[in-house]
This record gives C-alpha cells, sequence and structure tokens, in this order.
C-alpha cells in the first residue's frame, strides 16, 4: 500500500536533527513537493504582483504555482479578479500567454467566452438545458493589500487576512506601495527546490562569500546582526548593533517614519518579519554609489539613510529603499524547480527613474543566489549528502525550518 502522506512526513520528520539542514528527500522529492504545495504553498496567502502591472480594465497576467494557473484579471477600476486558468468545457487553458489585455476571456480551443467577472458569456450549439450560469470560470481567492496582490489556493477558508497581515497597514503606507509604479521586472527561474530558495533568502551568512557588490552598500555589523531579519544573527551581534539601530529609529521617527520590527515566531500562520534598519554611512540609496535613482517614495520628506526588508511569508518579500522597493516572489513549480520573479517599484510620482542604477543590485545579487542555490541543490542530490549543522548567523533558516514542520501538525492529529 501506499505511503499516506502523514506517514511519509511522520518518517521524514523523525530524521530532522534541529540545528542542522533538512535531510534529502525535503529538497528532491515529488512526494514531498506535493505534500508541500497541499500542506503548506497551497493555504497560504501568497503575493501574486502588483496592481501597477494591471492599470487599465482587462489586463491581465497568469501567476503559476506548482502545477495551478491563475489569471489576476481587473474588471474595473476597484475590482481585481482571480480565476484558475481552466476552461469550463473540457479544460483547455483560457488564456495561453502570461500577460496582455482581453475585453473578454476566449477559450483557444472552442471559443467559449468568459467575461472580466468570470461568468461564461457565450458557448456555441450547446444543449438547450445546457447552464451558463453554472459555468463560469473557477474562482480563486484574492486580495487587494497597500498595492499588493495576494492569492490564496486554499478550496476552502482561508486564514483571515486582516487578522493576519493588518499591524502592517501603517508601515504599507507610509512607504506609498498602493500608488507605486512598476519600473521594471526580471525572472530567475532556479533549479532548485523552494524551500532553498527560501533558506537562502533567510540567512545573510552567505552573503559575505557570495555578495560583494550586496555588501558595498551595508554596514558590517549590521549585516552579521540582522542581515536576514530581526533574528537572523548571533545574539551578541544584535546586542553590539543595538543601540545605533536605537539611534537611527529615535532619528526617522521624528521624521514621521513608523519604527519597529515584526519577528513571527514558528507557530505563526504566515511567519511574517520587518526588518528596519540603517544602510552604509552615507549612502542615500541601494545603488552602486550610494545615490539615489529615483525620487522619495510615500510620505517621506527627507533621505533617512535606512531601509525595510519585509516578508509577508516565507515566499513573498519587499525590500524598500527610500527611492525604490524591490517585490521578491518565490514559486514552486516542481520538486527542483522555484520561479524567482523580481518586481522594481517607483512612487507613483516620479517621473523618470534610473531603471539601470536601481537594478544593480539586485539583479547581480540575484544572479549569485540562483547560482548557489543550484548548486545547493546539486549538492544536495549526491548520494554523499548528510544534513550539516547550522551557524548562529542562520537562526532564520532554523525559524523556517520549525514553522514548516509545524504545517503538517494537522496530519499527525488527524
Ligand atoms: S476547452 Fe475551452 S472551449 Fe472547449
Ligand atoms: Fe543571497
Amino acid at each position: 500500500m501506499a505511503e499516506s502522506r502523514a506517514d511519509l512526513m511522520r518518517r521524514l520528520t523523525a530524521d530532522v536533527r534541529p540545528g542542522y539542514s533538512f535531510p534529502r528527500d525535503f529538497y528532491c522529492s515529488d512526494a514531498v513537493f506535493e505534500a508541500d504545495i497541499e500542506e503548506v504553498v497551497g493555504r497560504k496567502w501568497i503575493m501574486a504582483g502588483h496592481v501597477g502591472q494591471l492599470p487599465n480594465k482587462g489586463d491581465f497576467f497568469v501567476f503559476k504555482v506548482g502545477e495551478e494557473q491563475i489569471i489576476l484579471i481587473r474588471e474595473n477600476a476597484a475590482t481585481i479578479n482571480a480565476f484558475y486558468n481552466v476552461c469550463r468545457h473540457r479544460g483547455s487553458l483560457v488564456c495561453s500567454v502570461t500577460s496582455g489585455n482581453a475585453p473578454k476571456l476566449v477559450c483557444p480551443y472552442h471559443a467559449w467566452t468568459f467575461g472580466l467577472d468570470g461568468a461564461l458569456l457565450s458557448a456555441r450549439l450547446m444543449p438547450e438545458d445546457f447552464d451558463k450560469k453554472a459555468n463560469g470560470l473557477h474562482p480563486c481567492h484574492v486580495r487587494e493589500f497597500y498595492g499588493f496582490i495576494f492569492v490564496n489556493l486554499t478550496a476552502g477558508e482561508p486564514d483571515d487576512f486582516d487578522a493576519t497581515f493588518s499591524d502592517m497597514a501603517a508601515i504599507l503606507d507610509y512607504h506609498g506601495f498602493a500608488d507605486a509604479k512598476v519600473a521594471h521586472r526580471a525572472s530567475y527561474p532556479t533549479a532548485a527546490n523552494w524551500k532553498l530558495v527560501v533558506e537562502n533568502f533567510l540567512e545573510c551568512y552567505h552573503c559575505q562569500p557570495a555578495h560583494p557588490e550586496f555588501c558595498s552598500m551595508h554596514p558590517p555589523e549590521a549585516l552579521v546582526a540582522v542581515g536576514a531579519g530581526p533574528s537572523s544573527g548571533p545574539t551578541e551581534a544584535v546586542e553590539k548593533y543595538r543601540p545605533i539601530l536605537e539611534a537611527w529609529e529615535q532619528r526617522v521617527a521624528a521624521l514621521g517614519r513608523p519604527v519597529g520590527n515584526i519577528d513571527d515566531t514558528p507557530d505563526s500562520t504566515h511567519l511574517r518579519l520587518v526588518m528596519q534598519r540603517t544602510i552604509r554611512e552615507g549612502y542615500m540609496s541601494e545603488t552602486k554609489d550610494g545615490s539615489p535613482a529615483s525620487t522619495l517614495m510615500g510620505k517621506r520628506t527627507e533621505w533617512d539613510g535606512g531601509r525595510m526588508h519585509l516578508g509577508f511569508g516565507p515566499m513573498s518579500h519587499v525590500v524598500a529603499c527610500n527611492d525604490f522597493a524591490i517585490l521578491f516572489q518565490f514559486t514552486p513549480r516542481s520538486a527542483m524547480m522555484t520561479d524567482v520573479d523580481i518586481s522594481w517599484i517607483v512612487d507613483g510620482r516620479a517621473e523618470s527613474p534610473d531603471v539601470e542604477k536601481m537594478v544593480w543590485a539586485w539583479d547581480v545579487t540575484t544572479v549569485q543566489d540562483r547560482q548557489i542555490t543550484e548548486d545547493n541543490q546539486a549538492g544536495i542530490r549526491s548520494s554523499r549528502y548528510t544534513p550539516g549543522r547550522f551557524s548562529d548567523q542562520e537562526r532564520g533558516v532554523a525559524n523556517f525550518q520549525a514553522w514548516y514542520l509545524n504545517q503538517f501538525a494537522h496530519l499527525q492529529a488527524g
């Protein structure tokens, strides 16, 4: 008899050693990937994009997660809808391109036609008793929040969105994300399990050896202490950085910037984080020479020498400088393939952002991250891989792993 999902996860979890990387199957097995999609990825609110990608009625893009494809489409000024990209006739994809504008969604197979609200408008030569009303596109949970578009693939009731994210409202509002424009987008598909991509983003132990450009823009003591979140570094390093951070917080709070951080624990639903901190002395932005690439974002009136890393969850992150922000989407596609999509956004009033200057840091850094993460996956595939011990600067990875395992707890209880 095939092993049940509960038994599979129980067997694998028994081999997990806290403080060590996961055993091989967590990163390579198709059965674990299926479990991840069902029990973790498919139950979370995931950032699918930004409203700046859908300015006009009929604008759409397709967001792919595992085997699912979700069409995000603007119905009118107030509403963005989300539908599964599955025709209600015989199941063809309805959208075969990844983005565009359409007054209606016409299936390319037999031309069933759906409205921007998902309703089936026309279907040729159908029997008289065919009920068009019962054959609209399947909706997907969708929510807009300060310009970010979230989807949740669960078939049931998703985690309450407001209960999960409303304490981030003041910060998101200050940064002007709701009115921001998308200046540039780029994709870095990575041949690695999604957990390796996430784990890499949640530790800065690799920053110094792997990211010289990134490190050039930051105080080394900040990277060691909090380079990948409030509790990502050694406790002593956090203590050492604290007075610098507190002095900065005092200064920027006086400018009206909401200060403070968020550091969700492994028993939270989304493992969110907010880390606001200083960048390199004298730098205004995270660019090669520290000079701005665009105008101040949101409610700012002065350059404040800071930056923010905000995680809506392990798969959805935002890094915000004073003049632009970077959206990171880590989307699982198969056991050893993850989509990494990055959007650079600027203030809605910005007229001529210097895109090349803005993109420099995170383009070069993400190309490096893709390489190290793919190499990590390739090494883990070897028969000689064994879980290795974490450093004191990889607490974020340990936290993520504990959170991940918690997502399967309900299987064991049942
Ligand atoms: S499968 Fe879409 S119209 Fe036939
Ligand atoms: Fe990195």
